[in-house]
């Protein structure tokens, strides 16, 4: 008995250690994979042991995505999105595709042919079609999954699509023509639609509508991606427990895609920097407003657990985040679970405490 009882302090702070180690994954091990957006430079940093002790699963930032890549017709620049996948393979975590088809970050040549004309549909159309196959293909043994098209709801109720380069030159059709050329290229992989803003009803009913419009068609698309970029004044409870029923309805696996919380009211439109815009001090009150948000989110997500089979945060940690600069330039945010020096923050509590 009296050795046992010597032992108790032994075994308790073998617990307490075991626990404090624990990490994201690790609490959400029953629910769903938990993800991070990195760069090819973070894993090169102490960001990286934060990674392996805290998430599942990855996603590169910028480094896979059209202009990074494929920056000239004939020229690809792997740099990036090798490390990355070679780093996911060494760590055995997970690996999400970003994306093939955006409007954004889309090199210039992509539209234009020889003597800066716009290409013809057919053209684009071929292009895509080498840009999907060539990546799709390089990464087939480690991405298990892709978003496929990026953004092309738009935002305004009065229009359905965005009016995109991509939608200008080639319509609508753009959209099922690159679910299929992935598909093509690795049959395996689960090809996703991502978008923002799908708290608003009219943009998720828009979505809705082209999902099953595609399905309907036959197009491989296999889930759903909502970003989740979200702030401490939304989503409220309402607004993402009714867009997480609506979602899980269409019976695809649906993902949270590019998750955290801004510490500043959302905007969605980048915009000039104002006096108001100074105060970049993470108070007390923003950090109770965000570890709110947090909790209402992760309680929501494990509500859905049926059909959420990830969540991947946008960034590692308030050291940098996308925030920072948009949608004002160089205003700091701190919309992570992990402050600059790694260390979790409230909201983290808040996430792991269920
Ligand atoms: C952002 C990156 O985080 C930034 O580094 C880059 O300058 C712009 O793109 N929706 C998306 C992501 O699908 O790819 C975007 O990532 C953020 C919004």
């Amino acid at each position: 008995m009296k050795n046992i009882l010597l032992l108790l302090p032994i075994v308790f702070s073998t617990v307490l250690h075991a626990q404090q180690e624990k990490g994201l994954k690790d609490y959400y091990k029953n629910y769903f994979d938990i993800g991070v957006a990195v760069s090819r430079h973070a894993l090169q940093t102490d960001e990286a042991g934060l990674i392996l002790q805290q998430f599942g699963s990855m996603t590169a930032e910028n480094a896979m995505k059209m202009g990074p890549i494929h920056p000239e017709e004939n020229r690809y620049n792997f740099v990036g999105g090798d490390s990355i996948a070679a780093f996911a393979k060494r760590n055995n975590l997970k690996l999400r595709g970003h994306t093939l088809c955006w409007h954004n970050q889309t090199p210039r040549w992509f539209f234009t042919n020889a003597t800066g004309d716009t290409v013809t549909k057919e053209v684009l159309l071929q292009r895509l079609k080498d840009h999907i196959t060539t990546v799709v293909t390089r990464y087939k043994d480690v991405i298990y999954a892709w978003d496929v098209v990026n953004e092309v709801i738009a935002d305004s109720p009065n229009e359905f699509y965005r009016n995109s380069t991509f939608y200008r030159i080639a319509g609508e059709d753009f959209i099922a023509k690159a679910f299929e050329y992935a598909h093509a290229a690795d049959p395996k992989a689960i090809l996703f639609y991502n978008d923002y803003n799908e708290i608003n009803a009219v943009k998720r009913g828009k979505i809705i509508k082209m999902v099953n419009d595609l399905r309907a068609k036959g197009v491989p698309i296999h889930g759903i991606g909502l970003q989740g970029h979200w702030a401490v004044n939304e989503p409220s409870r309402e607004q993402l427990d009714k867009t997480l029923e609506d979602f899980s309805k269409l019976g695809l696996p649906m993902q949270i895609t590019e998750l955290d919380i801004s510490v500043y009211p959302k905007e969605h439109n980048a915009r000039e920097k104002k006096a108001s815009d100074y105060d970049t001090i993470f108070s007390a009150e923003k950090q109770e407003k965000q570890m709110e948000v947090y909790k209402l989110c992760f309680e929501l997500f494990r509500k859905y657990k049926k059909s959420i089979t990830a969540v991947t945060f946008w960034n590692i940690s308030d050291r940098s985040s996308w925030l920072d600069n948009f949608p004002v330039r160089e205003r700091k945010d701190y919309p992570l679970l992990f402050d600059k020096y790694l260390k979790p923050k409230e909201a983290f509590d808040a996430v792991v405490k269920f």
